[in-house]
């Protein structure tokens, strides 16, 4: 019986109204469901059915499902209307002009080591050298026993050692010197060696105005037949004009290194005092780079070289060292404080 269902055709024409009535998509989605939702004039016409005679209930229930498709179909279209609506809107609301200036970024930039250390490598590739990396954490055979330093060595006391607890005592510990990287270099390469090696070493040393307890070394290490003493010294003069300039002389002192014979510490002019002797360089007109020597044949023994047909030099300084002279910095403890006063000035 069909006065028993609500009137269908109106029912359906006054959802449609709703639906083209809906402005935005969330008055579309009040209007859905009251329509379609369990309050709905559908839901209310469906839950009559069961009132109806058996044989009108299929085509009834068949006629109210067309009706709700209908209402259905013209909520989808509305909806997608209505979405390219808001998002045009909201496209434009949101549009940035990439043209606009704004306050210029602050960039930053390498700290004064690092560019430091990458003008040194300049200054080394330029001169035919290659650039080797080793890891900060070393083995006691590369740092030291290979570098003919065993055990008990009166040399370690020189290098306080900062051992890790890995495995047995005092056998891993943060490198002191870049010294190893030539041990590995050695090993991995077959000479002609040409080799530059920069990195991080540690020491536990007390800071003060010419020494930090972590700090960087390059390490120059060159094996090749018939190189001699004046190769060395001739490297370490080209290395200072190269790097510091006309005004900065560079001198070899007698040393002593047990991975070297004969070694030598390699000083350069004191650039704050110009030489006249300052606080910087406890008043002796020069600052210590670092030392060189011929490599050791016990050295090369223990990297498999042999040294009757072999030779080599070898060099290590501070790259903070460098650092210090050329930028005339009185305090080294400065490049570790990163204090932006001081590295923006670089
Ligand atoms: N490894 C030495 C040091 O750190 C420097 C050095 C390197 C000396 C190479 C001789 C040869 O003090």
């Amino acid at each position: 019986m069909a006065d028993h269902l609500p009137d269908l055709d109106t029912a359906v024409s006054t959802a449609l109204q709703a639906v083209e009535a809906a402005l935005t998509l969330d008055e579309l989605r009040e209007a859905e469901s009251s329509v379609l939702g369990k309050h709905g004039v559908f839901a209310a016409a469906k839950k009559r059915l069961a009132s109806l005679a058996p044989e009108e209930r299929a085509p009834a229930g068949a006629s109210i499902n067309a009706a709700r498709a209908a209402v259905e179909a013209a909520i989808g279209e509305r909806r997608a209307a209505l979405s390219t609506g808001e998002r045009a809107k909201l496209l434009e609301s949101d549009r940035i002009d990439l043209t606009e200036r704004r306050r210029p970024e602050q960039r930053g930039h390498l700290h004064l080591v690092t560019q430091t250390q990458q003008h040194l490598e300049d200054v080394f590739v330029a001169m035919g050298f290659s650039v080797e990396e080793g890891p900060l954490v070393e083995t006691d055979w590369h740092n030291f026993q290979a570098l003919n330093i065993p055990p008990a060595h009166p040399a370690r006391a020189n290098q306080d050692t900062l051992y890790l607890d890995f495995g047995a005592p005092e056998t891993t510990l943060l490198r002191t010197h870049t010294s190893p990287v030539q041990i590995r270099t050695m090993l991995s390469k077959a000479p002609p060696i040409y080799a530059i090696c920069p990195g991080r070493v540690y020491r536990k040393d007390t800071p003060d105005a010419r020494h930090t307890p972590a700090f960087s070394q390059i390490e120059g290490l060159v094996v090749d037949r018939g190189i001699t003493f004046g190769d060395l010294a001739g490297t370490i003069d080209a290395f200072t004009k190269a790097y510091f300039g006309a005004d900065i002389n560079a001198r070899l002192r007698p040393a002593y290194f047990p991975f070297t014979e004969p070694s030598a510490e390699f000083e350069v002019t004191c650039a704050i005092c110009r030489g006249d002797g300052c606080r910087t360089c406890s008043n002796t007109g020069w600052i210590e780079l670092g030392g060189c020597g011929m490599v050791h044949p016990a050295v090369l023994r223990a990297v498999g070289i042999d040294p009757e047909e072999w030779s080599g030099f070898a060099f290590g300084f501070g790259i903070d060292r460098c650092a210090q002279v050329f930028h005339t910095i009185s305090d080294m403890r400065v490049m570790a404080d990163n204090d932006l006063r001081f590295i923006r000035q670089f």
